[in-house]
């Protein structure tokens, strides 16, 4: 190619190559002399067991520099500082911290050229997109985020930094995965200890020294490079107070477990199966393009990549023959060349993933296209490649590839659309295409994925929370949802800690005085059920009088209570106006019946607490009326021709072990936010007075709630818990207990990562509407799903 002729060009009109010139950013490397150390504490430092591993340029193989390879001390030194730097970066107004944030957009954009060509020689990846989008984005990021500490006090108010935050990212994006850690972390006023991944840590390393130049205070940035090991040394180590984690499901799983017996908070960004939906009436080139950027950005390593397309029958001949007749245009190159396409696939460990995942896909019988482009014969290269006749149980439609590589079915309706789409463990992204506003939006809200674009793909905005549902993680980054998870309430981190083993419900071995008054039942699916064990026990008062037996609940009754919650799913779409109706309701039958209530509950928890439970509650279910219409989602207007509708998603079925100490009010301050935000719920109630269910379902069934919203299951609660931590239709689980039974709940819900929140052992004070109500509940029973629309001029 290199002796063909202008004139020949200009004939065939074929691209000539368009090298970057790398000159700058290897005379940057020499001025390390191709060896890292960390940055600890704002100095760099040579690793404590003097190891190094080497990063290598996976376009041809070559080592481009020996990176540190941190160990436990490493990672120690680097929480000290962090640490230590913490008081005074707290102690700097909001204005400085955001002139610090701004200062650091600055110098990105200053220095935009060379951390495009150091990323794309790391990493692999296209320069035009290192150049256009990666680089952008990064500044953007931190120019949004500079905004947001001077306003922290009137939008967060009452709420404080985590502290030090341990931050993990993978290779696919490795400075913006790095922007959309450190901006918020420092915006909340963290300070930060974050890890590169293994293959792609120059571009951290040169943020390194940016924070320098910007003469950010020392410690508050920290870099430790090196790979899963010291990663691990972070999750564990006991002095970080968040962690967030980008990467594979499964070390995210692992990372749930590992920060299960701590306090840590946690946001986990993880893999995904993206489908990208094309309808028949959809603009069939613009969708080819779409999937274009879809799935061949970044070598299709991309975690919300658009790797499964969903065809409607009637045009997948056209749009297969357009898909492929565009891939073959595709260029696979030199990744320093502006004219390629795909460049290099990041490590041979990767590749190879991708060509056994392939392998495997062609075993199952789905048929494999890849055009006849030629790829260089050095380094790691992989063909665009197309699957057809794919079944969706097949490795190809169900796993992630993280490669560029295409799993293409058919559907026939829109529901049937929507059910493929869902046919995922993952609910990252979605891309829907159709010039039906009706069925695009539609469609857009029945798929169970953290953003959807519409007619468009791949649109990042750094106001735009970004995140996943199911196992695809939890968490969002960007926007004001991104802002929460480097914040928690002071109050909170301020609560005492409840007694260890407060949760074990009544001793049974206490003498048994006159014949029991009261049996209860189950409440499941609008109905009162006896429990599959047979078993009852027995309720006590605070002097040991028998007041009554409940049922015990086993896996069998969660189990029919989570199919009622199933399929009671279409309260999310009630309106709220509706489901503030049925809180008014239930208010006013509580009232009602409040005296014999109050009578019962007070041989547990004495007269005047409760006739506080019943006032409170009452009022309580006012204040959730009065939120359900009122806790509502947002317009974003991203700096492109788009609008990102936000909204406040019920997460599904919810698991809720109630507080021990608040029988009635407790109850409701747990059960009443998730419910009128949509979720239906099973609920164990609390074990000390366990009876209130009795109460409860007569209330609720004189108040119109949809049988299966509200289901109730006595028991042990430890016992209970396990069966809906382990449940894979459980979507949420929220435990209120001492800390054995927290750390519990989440160790045991790493399976299928649902959303575990707890009240981390400590007492909440429920009979304080600050404290027992409100926005942080809120935020809690809900996730939000960005809904991109092309819009305006
Ligand atoms: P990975 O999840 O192992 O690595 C991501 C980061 O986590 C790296 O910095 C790594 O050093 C660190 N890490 C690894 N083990 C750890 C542990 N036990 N504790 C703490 N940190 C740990 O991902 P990997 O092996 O690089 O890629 C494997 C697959 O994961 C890919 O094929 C892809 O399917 C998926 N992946 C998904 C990403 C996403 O953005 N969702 C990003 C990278 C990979």
């Amino acid at each position: 190619m290199a002796h063909t002729t202008l004139a020949e060009r200009f004939r065939t009109m074929d691209y000539g190559a368009a090298p970057e010139d790398p000159a700058q950013a290897l005379a940057w490397l020499g001025q390390f002399k191709g060896r890292f150390g960390h940055f600890i504490g704002g100095a760099w430092t040579a690793p404590a067991e003097g190891r190094y591993f080497e990063t290598c340029d996976p376009s041809t193989g070559e080592k481009i520099a020996d990176i540190a390879q941190g160990s436990g001390s490493d990672v120690d030194a680097a929480v000290r500082a962090a640490r230590a730097a913490l008081p005074r970066w707290q102690a700097l107004t909001p204005h400085a911290r955001a002139r610090f944030l701004y200062a650091l957009a600055r110098q990105v954009q200053k220095h935009s050229r060379r951390l495009s060509v150091l990323e794309t020689i790391d990493n692999g990846k296209p320069i035009r997109e290192s150049r256009d989008i990666d680089i952008p984005l990064v500044a953007r990021h931190f120019y949004y985020h500079a905004g947001w500490p001077q306003l922290l006090e009137q939008e967060f108010p009452g709420y404080q930094a985590c502290g030090v935050v341990g931050q993990i990212i993978p290779w696919n994006f490795p400075l913006l995965m790095l922007a959309w850690k450190i901006a918020p972390a420092l915006a909340a006023a963290n300070t930060v200890v974050l890890k590169p991944a293994e293959f792609t840590p120059l571009t951290a390393l040169a943020f390194a020294e940016l924070c320098n130049e910007v003469g950010l205070p020392p410690g508050v940035v920290n870099i430790v490079t090196g790979d899963g090991s010291t990663g691990e040394a972070l999750v564990v180590h006991p002095d970080v107070d968040k962690i967030a984690f980008t990467g594979s499901t499964e070390v995210g799983r692992a990372i749930r477990r590992a920060t299960a017996d701590s306090h840590k908070k946690l946001s986990l960004e993880l893999g995904g199966k993206s489908p990208f939906v094309v309808f028949e009436d959809a603009d069939l080139d613009s969708a080819v393009e779409g999937l274009v950027d879809g799935i061949w950005l970044n070598q299709g390593q991309v975690c919300c990549a658009g790797s499964r397309l969903l065809m409607q029958e009637s045009i997948a001949v056209p749009i297969t023959k357009k898909l492929q007749a565009r891939m073959a245009a595709l260029r696979v190159g030199s990744p320093l060349d502006k004219t390629t396409d795909i460049g290099a696939i990041v490590a041979r460990v990767q590749l190879e993933r991708i060509e056994a995942l392939v392998a495997q896909g062609v075993a199952d019988g789905a048929s494999c296209w890849q055009p006849d482009v030629p790829i260089p014969s050095r380094g790691l290269y992989y063909r665009p490649t197309l699957f057809t006749n794919v079944h969706p149980t097949s490795v190809v439609a169900q796993q992630e590839i993280f490669g560029p590589v295409l799993a293409a079915m058919t559907f026939r309706t829109p529901a049937e659309a929507v059910e493929l789409a869902n046919n995922t463990a993952y609910g990252l992204a979605a891309s829907v295409w159709s010039e039906s506003l009706n069925v695009a939006l539609q469609v857009s809200a029945r798929i169970k994925a953290g953003v959807v674009w519409v007619n468009s793909t791949n649109m990042f905005d750094a106001s735009c929370g970004f995140g996943g549902y199911r196992e695809s993680g939890f968490g969002r980054e960007g926007g004001r949802e991104g802002m929460r998870e480097y914040l928690q309430p002071t109050w909170f981190r301020k609560a005492p800690l409840l007694r260890r083993g407060a949760v074990q419900g009544q001793d049974p071995t206490r003498v048994s005085a006159p014949a029991i008054d009261r049996t209860v039942k189950l409440y499941i699916g609008g109905k009162q059920v006896r429990p599959d064990s047979g078993y009852s026990i027995e309720c006590r008062s605070r002097k040991g009088v028998l007041l009554g037996e409940v049922p015990l609940g086993n896996r069998k009754d969660i189990r029919n209570a989570v199919e009622a919650a199933r399929r009671a799913e279409q309260w999310s779409s009630a309106g709220a106006h509706s489901r503030a109706q049925v809180l008014y309701y239930l208010a006013e039958n509580l009232s009602q019946r409040g005296k014999e209530i109050v009578a019962r509950l007070a041989a547990v928890v004495g007269k005047r607490q409760a006739s506080e439970e019943l006032r409170l509650s009452v009022e309580r279910l006012f204040t959730y009326a009065g939120w359900a219409d009122k806790y509502e989602g947002v317009v974003h207007s991203p700096p492109f021709r788009n609008i990102a509708v936000a909204m406040n998603e019920a997460l599904g079925t919810a698991g809720v072990i109630c507080p021990e100490e608040a029988p009635l009010l407790g109850f409701l301050s747990m059960v009443l936010p998730l419910v009128v935000a949509g979720n239906c719920v099973i609920a164990v109630p609390s074990a000390a007075y366990p009876l209130i269910a009795g109460d409860l379902y007569q209330v609720f069934e004189t108040s119109d709630v949809p049988g299966g919203v509200i289901n109730m299951v006595t028991g042990r609660p430890a016992e209970l818990m396990k069966v809906l931590a382990d449940h894979d239709d459980v979507d949420t689980l929220w435990c209120y207990g001492d800390e054995e039974l927290c750390a519990a709940a989440k160790r045991l819900s790493a399976g299928n990562l649902k959303q575990v929140w707890t009240n981390e052992g400590r007492r909440i004070d429920f009979f304080h509407e600050r404290y027992g109500a409100g926005r942080w509940y809120l935020d809690h029973a809900c996730q939000v799903k960005n809904i991109w629309v092309p819009y305006g001029e």
